[in-house]
């Protein structure tokens, strides 16, 4: 829907966890670290299997690792995530997260993107065996990330590692607690738990072409761009309702607008019309909201700084409520041995 505020994210990224990082909620997820440690990388082992707690490292949060060399963790973000992940050697980045990888760095790093969102309601059998044939046979060490690197990467990487035989289910289960997997995303631990260890020709199935961009569905793609404009508005709200001191070319009204626009607009399109009413009212709530607030700070001087934070905090609960009923449960029953369709995987989620 938005091809600026996708591109917007990573530049934005390293400025908001800088400013705001320790109390921004982006949909209930705590947000990343900030990227300006002064610490180098070289300076930061990465964990091994042994490690029992998450690790953080310049421009990477939550690393855990699943097997020999694999590890699990958040986006990496700017040089100083790439250049971590080069002082492990790591010679290929599997992202699960819905956002375009940063191919620029990537390759200025000599590292390897490959591409495969997942959902928070988990994956499906032909997305597993993609994800278990990249991990089994793309050079190592490899890091699989997602954004926050607590759910979604987490979830494919114990999933992996069971296929692969590294962990037993027990044990995959109880990383992905080490990595903080969130109780509430169900559809993530049934993909663990209903994983078993399997044969090379079933892997065989899964295509070897692994793409480095895949292009977000719709509403994916409407979600990363409502995502990015709520965690700017998010960094304005910190600043007190106004322009942020080290972001000045942000414009509270504007971005206010943005978010409306972005869910005006995806509750107007087709693949919504199919939805339940319980979600498309939920969508025009969240709506409302943000229109709301685009009309307090619409005004000169701005609204109430009181009223607009409690805005912004029932709508913080619109997005919630609609992920934990809607986004972080499978509902279709999981066929752990199903191949059919591997060379031609269907949508990330349904
Ligand atoms: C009416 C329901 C609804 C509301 C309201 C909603 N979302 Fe979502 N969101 C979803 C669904 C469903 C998905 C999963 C889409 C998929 O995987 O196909 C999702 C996915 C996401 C994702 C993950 C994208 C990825 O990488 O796969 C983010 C981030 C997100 N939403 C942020 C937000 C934020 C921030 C808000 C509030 C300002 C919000 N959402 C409000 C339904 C909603």
């Amino acid at each position: 829907m938005n091809n600026n505020g996708l591109l917007w994210r990573g530049s934005w990224i390293a400025v908001l966890h800088a400013t705001v990082w320790a109390s921004a909620t982006t949909a209930g997820s705590p947000p990343l670290p900030p990227t300006t440690a002064p610490i180098s990388p070289a300076q930061t082992p990465p964990p091994t299997t042994a490690t029992d707690a998450p690790i953080d490292a310049p421009g990477l949060l939550n690393v855990v690792a699943y097997g020999p060399s694999v590890w699990s963790g958040s986006v990496p973000v700017g040089d100083a995530g790439f250049a971590t992940l080069k002082a492990w050697g790591v010679q290929t980045v599997i992202s699960v997260d819905g956002a375009a990888p940063d191919l620029t760095r990537a390759n200025a790093a000599g590292i390897r993107y490959v591409h495969l969102p997942i959902g928070y309601d988990g994956f499906d059998d032909a997305r597993k065996l993609q994800l278990v044939r990249a991990v089994r046979d793309l050079p190592k060490p490899i890091y699989i990330h997602c954004h926050h690197g607590k759910h979604r990467s987490a979830g494919a990487a114990a999933t992996i590692a069971v296929s692969l035989g590294w962990l037993t289910t027990e044990a995959a289960l109880a990383r992905m607690k080490t990595s903080g997997t969130a109780p509430n995303y169900a559809g993530l631990y049934t993909c663990t738990a209903s994983a078993s260890l399997l044969t090379a020709a079933t892997i065989d199935q899964a295509s070897p072409d692994f793409p480095s961009v895949t292009r977000p569905n719709g509403l994916v793609e409407a979600m990363l761009a409502i995502d990015d404009t709520n965690d700017r508005l998010t960094a304005i709200e910190r600043a007190g309702w106004k322009v942020p001191a080290d972001h000045s070319d942000l414009v509270p009204v504007a971005e206010a607008a943005a978010l409306a626009d972005h869910l005006r607009l995806l509750a107007a399109s087709p693949e919504i019309a199919a939805r339940p009413t319980s979600f498309r009212d939920l969508l025009a709530k969240s709506q409302s909201i943000a229109q709301r607030l685009e009309d307090q700070l619409s005004t000169v001087p701005s609204g109430d700084p009181a009223r607009l934070s409690a805005d912004m905090q029932a709508l913080q609960a619109t997005c919630k409520e609609c992920h934990a009923s809607a986004r972080n449960q499978r509902s279709a029953p999981r066929d752990v041995s199903a191949t059919s369709g591997a060379a031609t995987p269907p949508p990330t989620a349904p």
